[in-house]
């Protein structure tokens, strides 16, 4: 989704910037755009990617401050014009904005009173004229962002330069940003990974902080306060440079990183004598875990997928009621929180706006939220200030896949914690933790030797609808594996939980329809096994996923097997041979796996 990255310092500003908003384009984007002061300010923007915006400047600038921008369009559609930064009416302001500003129209409407002609379609563009204006009655350029800002509603996060002065100035309200110090040189990002090649030390602004920046000096303040104190912080992981290395997308190179990271998720967290999980940061005494309530899984997307598997782990083993909300349907919902309850808020990103919302909501409603995060020092994790890192490393591609597979290890030792204090017995969780530490092992020999997969790809490339099935702890596989399908490779696909299929989707197959079914060995294949015999007797062919030397087997048109495992942790495995299948569909249908189209991979506007 749209980044910001800038800089004020003694190098020129233009390779920086654009060496910083490259490095934040994993997050998925339509348009860039830079503005170098040169002295006069000049501003390039592009639809696509960043490589069309270098295309589009013929010459290196030697100007040393600087704003960039990529877009994620959300008002007004993809055109030059409205890729930013956007210049005020006089060109004295030009900015960068995230976010969305709610009541731009009504601001829109007095700027047009006054006779101030809007270039384009965005929300952004009235904040430039708003603050010019506040420029033009004799306010510096803090008072006039800071004044700027009490009229907006909504979110943002906001990098401005001057045309007549030297600092710029940023603020942050729902959307982050952060400020990187060096020696005579500052930086913004809304990533802390665009950082790591400048500098480790940043300052991350908080609700409502603005930031007054030089080459040499940030000055903090708020609407409320005139001067706040900035805390420096180091940043700790250093993604480093993630290299696809000998793999031709990022997609496949985080499926098969997927043992060493959840290798690396749940090291030195479990305490095999006492079948427990350890989860330092979460801070949970076993007091708590015994009067807990219930537990409540917030999450979107690929993360609300993990929930539900985490849900039913937490049901499994401590016995006590786990639900999973969809974190943008939550605070809709106007839910009823009990400040005992344990809630988890589960994100790759820590930074989508849905599950933040819904942690306000939780917070304002007097219970703690505890994060399943994987980008360390994220908002999420911030705002929860308690929760666990799930050590995925760096996930690039959009669609998700070892961060998956690691929210899922990360609840599994979650649910070991408490189903411990509540349930189950010592034997049972060191039993499950054992299983849990033979997982990357046994992910290994999958992807070594992976099935049909390519079998599977030719019958689903062409599909008109895919039908993915699965029941108990698979059924949230199925949801998995048909949303990575449809993001990479645009294929429209249905997941239901395979006992559901008679009451609707049956209606869907004919002769030759693909239907894929998730049936590992537990309790519930009989069940699975069902629902396959009534999908062949109306001619859908069955792509089958199912434990090695299981008698299912004969039940596919196309059967993968994986290894044998805990019934439990199945979701570990049996998830891996449909992400390889959403991405050899996706790469045979010619698509763009890595950057999906209209999807972002940080998702940071409600
Ligand atoms: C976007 C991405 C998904 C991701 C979801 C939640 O929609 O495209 O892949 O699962 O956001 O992201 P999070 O960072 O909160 O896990």
């Amino acid at each position: 989704m749209c980044s910001i990255f800038a800089y004020i310092g003694y190098r020129k500003a233009q390779p920086i910037l654009l060496d910083g908003i490259r490095r934040m384009e994993y997050r998925g984007y339509d348009s860039a755009g830079i503005a170098v002061k040169n002295p006069e300010i000049q501003v390039i923007k592009s639809v696509g990617n960043v490589s069309q915006l270098q295309e589009k400047i013929t010459q290196i600038f030697d100007g040393q401050t600087g704003i960039a921008h990529t877009r994620w369009a959300t008002h007004g559609g993809v055109t030059d014009e409205n890729a930013h930064p956007h210049f005020s009416f006089d060109r004295k302001v030009v900015l960068v904005h995230n976010g969305i500003i709610e009541n731009y129209k009504a601001l829109a409407r007095q700027l047009q009173s006054l006779n101030i002609e809007l270039k384009s379609q965005t929300d952004t563009e009235i904040i430039a004229h708003l603050i010019a204006l506040e420029l033009k009655s004799g306010k510096n350029p803090t008072a006039s962002v800071l004044n700027t800002v009490k009229k907006l509603r909504g979110t943002w996060g906001i990098c401005v330069m001057f045309a007549d002065h030297q600092e710029l100035v940023c603020a942050r309200f729902g959307s982050p940003l952060l400020v990187g110090k060096n020696e005579n040189e500052m930086f913004v990002s809304s990533d802390p990974h665009a950082l790591h090649p400048y500098t480790d030390r940043v300052i991350f602004l908080e609700e409502g902080h603005i930031a007054t920046l030089t080459q040499n000096n940030v000055e903090l303040s708020s609407p409320t306060k005139n001067s706040v104190k900035a805390e420096i912080v180091t940043l700790e992981q250093d993604w480093g440079e993630a290299e696809l290395g000998e793999f031709e997308h990022f997609m496949l190179k985080e499926i098969y990183e997927q043992p060493d990271a959840l290798r690396h998720c749940v090291s030195g967290r479990m305490s095999l004598n006492q079948g427990i999980g350890r989860l330092g940061g979460m801070r949970l005494e076993p007091a708590v875990l015994q009067q807990t309530p219930h537990v409540r899984l917030l999450g979107c997307g690929t993360a609300f997928h993990a929930a539900e598997i985490g849900a039913a782990l937490v049901e499994r083993l401590a016995r006590i009621p786990a639900v999973a909300t969809i974190s943008s349907e939550f605070k809709t919902n106007d839910p009823v929180i009990n400040p005992k309850a344990i809630h988890l808020a589960i994100s790759q990103s820590g930074e989508t706006a849905d599950t933040i919302a819904a942690i306000q909501e939780i917070h304002l409603k007097g219970a703690k939220a505890y994060g399943v995060v994987n980008v360390v020092g994220s908002t999420i994790s911030r705002l929860c200030g308690q929760g666990v890192y799930i050590h995925s490393g760096p996930e690039q591609a959009v669609a998700s896949t070892k961060a998956f597979t690691n929210m899922i290890a990360a609840l599994t030792l979650f649910a070991t914690q408490i189903g411990r204090s509540r349930h189950i017995s010592k034997d049972q969780g060191v039993d499950i933790l054992k299983e849990l530490q033979q997982i990357p092992h046994k992910m290994e020999g999958y992807l070594e030797s992976q099935g049909d997969i390519m079998k599977a790809v030719e019958l689903l490339k062409d599909a008109k609808c895919v039908l993915f099935l699965g029941r108990g702890i698979s059924a949230p596989v199925a949801k998995e594996g048909a949303l990575k399908l449809m993001e990479v490779a645009y294929i429209p696909c249905l997941a239901y939980p395979a006992g559901e299929i008679k009451h609707g989707p049956i209606a869907l197959l004919e002769e030759g329809s693909p239907v894929v079914v998730v049936a590992p060995n537990d309790s519930l294949q009989v069940k699975a096994l069902s629902a396959i015999h009534e999908c062949r007797a109306r001619g859908a062919k069955i792509i089958l996923i199912h434990e090695e030397g299981d008698s299912i087997s004969s039940e596919g048109d196309i059967s993968i097997a994986i290894p044998k495992c805990h019934e439990l942790l199945s979701p570990l495995l049996t998830v891996i041979p449909l992400q390889l299948i959403a991405y050899h569909t996706a790469v045979a249908r010619g698509c763009n796996v890595d950057r999906p189209r209209n999807l972002a991979k940080s998702v940071t506007v409600e």
